[in-house]
């Protein structure tokens, strides 16, 4: 079976300043700052941030299941900005999903503010419907919430 969810979170920063985030290395960098308790640790395999860049998180410790996941960058699009992950080893990949690949967009709504869209997407076999009902935006939602913030604070204290 394929799945899809998708959920939308505001954010208080112009698209071009979080896309910006988002589209490079500094997202790891920030979310090993910010959210390393949560996603876990990211460490860069190789590749410079691009497309085919590999990635690899170690979840937080006590994490259920799996301990890490490595990640592949295989898609960063400027003019959309959309930016797609697919985990390649270890994470949803050990639990049983063949593809499960994290998107995350940003939409401009005004001049200060965008909608952070994260979505998740997934093939599994069908006999793994618990398991994919593990599948979910949750992290992706809170990575947007929280580098969101971030920024909106780093914006204020700097005008
Ligand atoms: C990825 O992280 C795991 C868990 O921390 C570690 O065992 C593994 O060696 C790492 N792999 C690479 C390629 O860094």
């Amino acid at each position: 079976m394929r799945g899809y969810l998708s959920h939308d979170t505001v954010v208080e920063v112009p698209a071009a300043v979080i896309w910006d985030v988002y589209r490079s290395l500094e997202l790891g960098r920030l979310l090993n700052e910010l959210l390393q308790d949560v996603i876990g640790k990211i460490e860069v395999v190789q590749g410079d941030g691009g497309v085919g860049t590999i990635l690899n998180v170690t979840f937080p410790p006590g994490t259920p299941g799996p301990s890490y996941m490595k990640e592949m960058i295989t898609k960063i699009d400027d003019e959309m900005r959309v930016k797609e992950a697919e985990v390649i080893e270890g994470g949803d990949k050990d639990l049983g999903f063949v593809l499960y690949r994290r998107r995350l967009q940003i939409i401009e709504k005004d001049a200060e503010s965008c909608i952070s869209r994260s979505s998740v997407e997934y093939e599994i076999d069908d006999k793994l419907e618990d398991i994919a009902s593990q599948a979910s935006t949750k992290p992706l939602e809170i990575l947007a919430e929280v580098v969101g913030k971030y920024l909106k604070e780093k914006r204020s204290s700097s005008n």
